[in-house]
């Protein structure tokens, strides 16, 4: 049953479930900053009568043929707040949200979204989350309320409150004027927002956004990440993906790091950065008198007199 009456959901998580394969081989523990494997699988077998964890991942792995998508990626996301699967092209992010979203089996490894298990009560888990893919997928030849209130249609919202929600929807996300617009004529920015105005139209419980902002000029960007913040601010668990470290940094509670299907690195921003170590400013002088220049040019670059927190070093130019 669900709980919500939101009776289902919109976009990739709504498409036909396909290429189910039989489990295969299982992976390792790699995370450098997270828990361990181990820990976590503890606390999976327990996540399904959790109300706390909206995301429980546990050693997931998936390969295209000889290609391994993900290796190995376990994962905990607190409800009500942001986790960003932080990675390069290729990493394995989109092959995560497909698992986690019901769209694709995972070789090995489990998963719960909303306390469901994503291969075995896999309805349950589409009638709780919203998807917004890395493509736009609205209609271009409609206009932008018509997407909004047929994405209602499909989540049997009912025409009222389909049209309701489309109204919110649509202040919300700052798209009234442009909302008896063909879609077509839309802004990638604008585009953007109306997809993920229509992965909240059902008001999922977790919400996957995979690549929000990739494409997106700065200041279509910079809306983004308002109407992120907006949503999170409501209590909606989000599981982003994004290639920026600055989009990770603006926008999550905690950031995983996955580099070629494994977890490289996980935690909340401040301890990722502090991680890395601490700024560091190497200054190249002409020659090695000039070193006694070091500390007043240091000053002037940094503003710190002291140096406090910081080094430089003068270094022989070659020659
Ligand atoms: N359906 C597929 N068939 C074959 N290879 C795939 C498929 N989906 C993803 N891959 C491969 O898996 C790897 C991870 O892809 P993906 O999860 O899309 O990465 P990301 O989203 O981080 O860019 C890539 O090498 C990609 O080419
Ligand atoms: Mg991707």
């Amino acid at each position: 049953m669900d709980p919500q009456g939101s009776g289902g959901t919109r976009g990739h998580a709504t498409k036909t479930v396909r290429d189910r394969e039989a489990p295969g081989s299982t992976g390792f523990c790699s995370d450098r900053l997270g828990p361990c494997r181990r820990g976590l699988t503890m606390k999976l077998r327990n996540s399904t009568a959790m109300t706390s964890v909206a995301i429980a991942v546990d050693s997931l792995a998936r390969s295209f043929g000889q290609t391994h998508a993900l290796v190995d990626v376990s994962l905990e996301v607190p409800r009500g707040s942001v986790c960003a699967l932080l990675g390069r092209n290729g990493a394995g992010k989109t092959t995560a949200v497909r698992i986690l979203t019901t769209l694709l089996s995972a070789d090995s490894g489990r998963a719960h979204v909303a306390g469901f298990d994503v291969l075995s009560q896999a309805d349950k888990v589409r009638t709780r989350i919203g998807v917004t893919g890395q493509t736009a997928t609205m209609d271009e030849l409609l206009t932008g309320q018509e997407n909004l209130e047929i994405v209602g249609r499909f989540c049997h919202l009912g025409a009222a409150t389909s049209r309701r929600r489309a109204n919110v929807l649509l202040h919300e996300f700052d798209l009234v004027d442009a909302k008896d617009r063909l879609v077509k004529k839309y802004s990638g920015g604008m585009k953007r927002r109306l997809d993920l105005a229509a992965s909240l139209i059902a008001e999922p419980e977790v919400l996957f956004l995979d690549e929000p902002t990739t494409g997106l000029d700065p200041i279509s960007r910079r809306e983004m990440w308002t109407a992120i913040r907006t949503l999170v601010s409501r209590g909606t668990t989000v599981l982003l993906t994004t290639q920026y470290l600055d989009e990770a940094d603006q926008l999550a509670d905690t950031i995983v790091v996955i580099d070629r299907g494994l977890v490289v690195a996980q935690g909340t921003p401040e301890q990722l950065k502090a991680s890395i170590g601490r700024p560091h400013v190497r200054v190249t002088l002409p020659d090695l008198d000039a070193a006694a220049l070091e500390h007043e040019v240091f000053s002037t670059v940094t503003g710190h007199s002291d140096g406090a927190g910081l080094t430089a070093k003068a270094t022989e130019k070659d020659g």
